[in-house]
C-alpha cells in the first residue's frame, strides 16, 4: 500500500534526496568536531556550521549570521529566550493559540514570579493585534507569538505585532516552527528580536536541528554553559554569539542535513512551495466540506493559513478515524491534543481533540484526490 504522508506538521517527510545524501557524506567521510582545535576535519566541521548560518540568515534576513546558534529543536530555543530573558516581575504576552513548547515554560516562569496574559484568539484561531496593545502593562518586557497554529494553521499577523512591540519598547519573540520554510521571514522588516526556528520540519531537515536568532545588543543568559571551543582559559562562558548559546559537541552531521534542506528550499522559492501548498490546501478544505459529518476547524479559506487542517467526524472518536485512515488507507494524519490545549480550548475541541492533516512540499493533488475519498468512505460508514 503507498503510504500518503500527511503530519509534516509534526516533522517533514521525506526529505530531498541532498539532505539524506549530505548526513550520510559528514558521517561517513567528513567527521570532526567543530571548533575543538585546529585540525582539517575540525575546520571541515566548522565550515559545515558556518554555511549553515549564513545559509538560514539569508533566508531570515538576519544581518550577522553568528547571532544564530544551533539547538537541539525549536522547543530548546523557546526555552532559551523564554528563560534566558524573562525575569520575575517581568510580563510577557502570548497568544491562546501558544504551543506547549511556550505554554509550559511560562508554566515554571509564573510559578517564579513572571506575569502571563494569553490574548484570546477567535475559534478559528485568529487574533486582532489591537487586544495584544490593549494587554500592554508597564512591565511587558516580551510579546512571544507563534507565527502560525500547529492545530488550525492560521497564521499571525506578526507584521503588526512586531510594529505594536517596537513602538512600545518590547521585545518581540515569534515561534516560527510551522512556518520557516513555507513563508517569507524578515526579521529586520518584522522587527523580531528573537526568532526561534526548527530544523525538521518546512526547512527540512534531519530531526535534532533547529536554532535561535538574537538580535545583536540584546542580553541573554544561557540555559546551559561549557565546551565551546573558545576562551578556554576562562570560566566564565563567552559573552560572545553563538559560543554564548552553544556548549557542548553540537550536531554537525544534522546540521550538514539541514543545510541541504534550507539550500533546497532556497532553490525551489518560497512563494513556489507556498503556492503548491496553499493550492493543495484548498482543494482539501473544498472536498472535506462537502462530506456530511465532517466537521473543519481554522479558517475558512487556504490563504489565512499554512497547510494544516484539522476536522472530526462527528460522533466517531478522532483517534479512531486516524487509525483506520492509517491502517486501511496508508494515509499517515495525527490525532488528539497536537501539544497544544490552549489552542485546542480556544478552537473548542479540548475534550474531543481532532484529526490533523498536514501537507508538505512532497504531497500531490492525486494525494489529496485519496484521502478526501477515504474521509468520504469512513464518514459514509460511520456518521
Ligand atoms: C508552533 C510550534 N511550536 C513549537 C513546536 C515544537 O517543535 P519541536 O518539537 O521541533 O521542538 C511545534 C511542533 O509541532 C510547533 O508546531
Amino acid at each position: 500500500m503507498r503510504v500518503i504522508y500527511l503530519d509534516n506538521a509534526a516533522t517533514s517527510y521525506p526529505k530531498p534526496e541532498s539532505v539524506y545524501e549530505a548526513v550520510d557524506r559528514f558521517n561517513r567521510y567528513q567527521g570532526g568536531n567543530p571548533g575543538r582545535g585546529a585540525s582539517s576535519k575540525t575546520l571541515a566541521a566548522g565550515s559545515v556550521l558556518m554555511e549553515a548560518r549564513e545559509a538560514l540568515a539569508k533566508l531570515f534576513n538576519v544581518k550577522e549570521s553568528s547571532h544564530i546558534a544551533f539547538t537541539l529543536n525549536v522547543t530548546e530555543a523557546l526555552n532559551v529566550g523564554l528563560k534566558g530573558i524573562l525575569e520575575p516581575g517581568d510580563h510577557v504576552i502570548t497568544t491562546s493559540m501558544e504551543h506547549n513548547a511556550v505554554a509550559r515554560p511560562l508554566h515554571v516562569l509564573r510559578k517564579k514570579g513572571v506575569e502571563w496574559t494569553a490574548v484570546p484568539c477567535h475559534p478559528d484561531g485568529s487574533l486582532d493585534p489591537e487586544e495584544v496593545k490593549k494587554a500592554i502593562q508597564p512591565n511587558t518586557r516580551m510579546i512571544c507569538v507563534l507565527h502560525a497554529s500547529n492545530l488550525t494553521g492560521t497564521i499571525m499577523p506578526i507584521d503588526e505585532l512586531g510594529r505594536i512591540a517596537k513602538n512600545n519598547g518590547i521585545i518581540f519573540l515569534v515561534d516560527s516552527a510551522q512556518t520557516a520554510g513555507v513563508l517569507s521571514i524578515d526579521v529586520e522588516a518584522q522587527n523580531i528580536d528573537i526568532l526561534c526556528f526548527t530544523g525538521h520540519k518546512a526547512l527540512l531537515g534531519p530531526q535534532g536541528t533547529g536554532g535561535i536568532y538574537v538580535r545583536p545588543g540584546l542580553l541573554i543568559t544561557p540555559l546551559k554553559e561549557g565546551g565551546t571551543g573558545s576562551k578556554s582559559e576562562f570560566l566564565e562562558q563567552p559573552e560572545m554569539m553563538p559560543d554564548l548559546l552553544e556548549s557542548g559537541t553540537p550536531n554537525t552531521p544534522g546540521t550538514a542535513g539541514l543545510l541541504a534542506g534550507v539550500n533546497f528550499v532556497m532553490s525551489q522559492g518560497l512563494e513556489r512551495i507556498r503556492e503548491h501548498e496553499q493550492k493543495l490546501t484548498e482543494m482539501l478544505i473544498s472536498g472535506l466540506k462537502e462530506i456530511p459529518g465532517v466537521e473543519l476547524y481554522g479558517p475558512e479559506h487556504a490563504a489565512s493559513r499554512t497547510a494544516v487542517v484539522p476536522f472530526n467526524i462527528e460522533n466517531v472518536d478522532c483517534g479512531e478515524v486516524s487509525l483506520i485512515l492509517d491502517q486501511k488507507y496508508g494515509i499517515v494524519t495525527r490525532s488528539g491534543l497536537h501539544c497544544a490545549p490552549l489552542a485546542h480550548g480556544t478552537v473548542g475541541t479540548l475534550k474531543k481533540g481532532a484529526v490533523r492533516m498536514s501537507l508538505g512540499y512532497f504531497t500531490s493533488v492525486d494525494d489529496v484526490e485519496t484521502v478526501i475519498k477515504a474521509v468520504y468512505e469512513i464518514a459514509r460508514e460511520r456518521y
